[in-house]
């Protein structure tokens, strides 16, 4: 397959979640927006995020305590710098969600805040129990609208377009945009950009469970990795705790605000057992929980825990959690009269592509923002409902930089080459594909889960390896198709993850290791550095923030 099919704007951006369709929105009054996305607008993690917003809205609580208790729960690893800055350009950013219209659920004309594990206020703005397609439907009608965007759906991007890969080393590092796969007509473009932002969210399917959504492969953290651009912290994934335990509930998440209203772990006979793991009992932070209910489930041999709402008040439950209520009933769980059957699943994804509070990356044009990225901000261990925040708060820190990168840097989109798919066939046995994907999940969930150890780590690391051997041969002989880009992801995201894991000689947050069960030393991030590597620095400061117009 050889295309010569370009398309230019003057900002693309990859994916539309949160970050994707914020960053969107904020550069669109600059120039002609490209917005692509591998399946329908709708569909990204941002979608299913339940529990909400967490930001400071009420008197009672200030931005001290909400940085300390994301640093507390990052455990040493947060950019203190970071974690101030979000939090305190929060409100403002929620302020805007509540202009564009979002219904945030409130109470006597004021926000009703939820609470979560490791929040020692009351501070997540939510919409119900349906933040996450509340704020994504306002975002897509508002995208939608605006006359510079040019939404694709369905169109995959599958590499970076570098300078570096095709011209001469003279020539400065540049991302230039991607290259993206029609998945609807079976077409390659190019979408060339002086800006490309990654907002391809997390990675969850690297896990055989996990509350993701099938979107989430990793892709944007290969793309970069690729590119030559570092990543850094991936061993901390963080595993929610309550996953709804049901043969016919894939992926259903209960949220920890339910925890947050009273409800309470159990186990099968009906005692509470978190007290024994923690004094913040079933309000612990999500790695105190998950390695809580890991510890029972293989003590009791049990296949799951319970959660206990059901002595609340059946009106307040069906009010605050309506979508959690009723996809339980759906599977013949009443909440409001009996426990709920949950496990941990992997759930987000700390680690990611290497930015700074712009969301650059080491590479120029290049941004990265939302769940594909690391800011510093979650350290070890993220503390609940900050990603909506952190995703909101960075797409507007990188529209304004690349708003002003386009300011004051001309561009001229060099002679970039088109993809070539050489003598590729198209592939015979696509089965040998989903067994790789099974065999990935599955190691993954065996040898690198919530607990690990030197030698599950090291079993990992040789099977993956071999997986990703037998899927290069894949790659380079048969054209391109969805399923085998996002199988050669993932793969390499295993491969990061397992690379992080290795080097981590401490448990620390996420990680937990059994050969090193204590803290080591000063805290230190695991980067990890591409073979082919940037040998630039971070790009232009922005000079003079202060005096850029607000966007
Ligand atoms: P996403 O929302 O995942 O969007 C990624 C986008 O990129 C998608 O549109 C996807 O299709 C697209 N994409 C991916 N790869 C490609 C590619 N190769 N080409 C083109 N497009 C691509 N966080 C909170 O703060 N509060 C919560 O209450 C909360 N609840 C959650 C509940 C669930 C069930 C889950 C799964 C997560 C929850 N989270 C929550 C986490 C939070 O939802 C995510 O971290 C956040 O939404 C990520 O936003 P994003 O924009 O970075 O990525
Ligand atoms: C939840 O509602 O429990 C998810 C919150 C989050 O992931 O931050």
């Amino acid at each position: 397959m050889l295309t010569k099919i370009q398309r230019t704007s003057d900002f693309l951006v990859i994916g539309s979640g949160i970050a994707g369709l914020s960053y969107a929105l904020k550069v669109a009054s600059f120039g002609k927006v490209h917005l692509v996305t591998k399946a329908n607008l709708q569909e990204s993690a941002t979608s299913y995020a339940q529990g909400g917003i967490a930001s400071v809205f009420d008197t009672a609580d200030s931005f001290e305590e909400h940085s300390t208790d994301t640093l507390k729960a990052g455990d040493g690893l947060c950019d203190p710098a970071i974690v101030r800055l979000c939090v305190e350009e929060g409100p403002a950013r929620i302020e805007e969600l509540f202009t564009y219209g979002v219904p945030f659920t409130c109470q006597n004309s004021k926000p009703h805040l939820h609470k979560e594990g490791g929040h020692s206020k009351r501070r997540i703005l939510h919409v119900q129990d349906q933040t996450g397609r509340s704020v994504q439907n306002i975002l897509i009608q508002k995208v939608k609208e605006h006359p510079n965007i040019e939404v694709f759906e369905f169109h995959q991007a599958i590499d970076l377009i570098t300078t570096h890969k095709f011209l001469t080393p003279a020539v400065q590092d540049q991302c230039w945009g991607a290259y993206a796969l029609d998945t609807q007509n079976n077409q390659i473009f190019s979408f060339l950009s002086p800006s490309t932002v990654l907002a391809t969210g997390g990675s969850g399917k690297v896990y055989l469970y996990t509350t993701n959504p099938d979107i989430a492969t990793g892709d944007g953290i290969a793309m970069a990795y690729r590119a030559g651009v570092s990543i850094s912290n991936m061993e901390f994934f963080q595993f929610h705790p309550t996953c709804l335990y049901h043969p016919k509930a894939k992926s259903f998440l209960i949220s920890e605000a339910v925890r947050g209203e009273g409800g309470i772990l159990i186990r099968k006979d009906g005692t509470a057992f978190m007290k024994t793991y923690h004094p913040q009992a079933s309000l612990a932070t999500r790695d105190i929980v998950a390695r809580a209910i890991d510890h029972e489930l293989k003590k009791t041999g049990d296949d799951c825990v319970y959660l206990d709402i059901s002595h609340k008040n059946p009106q307040f439950i069906q009010e605050h959690f309506p979508t959690i209520y009723q996809k339980c009933l759906s599977l013949g769980i009443d909440i409001t009269r009996e426990p709920i059957p949950v496990v941990p699943a992997a759930h987000y994804q700390c680690g990611g592509v290497v930015t700074d509070k712009y969301g650059q990356t080491s590479l120029t044009g290049l941004y990265a923002i939302g769940e594909v990225a690391w800011t510093g901000l979650h350290g070890a261990n993220r503390l609940a409902s900050n990603s909506l925040l952190e995703g909101l708060v960075f797409a507007h820190l990188a529209a304004l930089h690349s708003t002003e990168h386009l300011r004051h840097t001309p561009f001229s989109i060099p002679d970039l080459p088109s993809w070539n798919s050489g003598h590729a066939e198209e592939a015979r046995e696509r089965i040998l594909i989903s067994h790789i994907w099974d065999e990935i999940r599955r190691c993954m969930w065996n040898y690198v889960g919530i607990v690990r150890s030197n030698q599950r780590l090291e079993k990992a690391s040789l099977r993956i390896q071999a997986l990703q051997e037998e899927i290069s041969s894949h790659y380079w002989n048969f054209t391109v198709e969805k399923d085998l880009i996002e199988v050669r992801n993932i793969a390499l995201v295993a491969h990061l993850i397992i690379a992080c894991a290795q080097k981590r000689k401490e448990s620390r947050g996420l990680h937990t290791s059994i050969d090193h069960p204590s803290k080591k030393g000063i805290p230190q991030n695991t980067l990890l550095i591409p073979p082919f590597t940037l040998k630039k620095n971070f790009g232009t400061p922005l000079q003079h923030f202060a005096s850029i117009p607000r966007i």
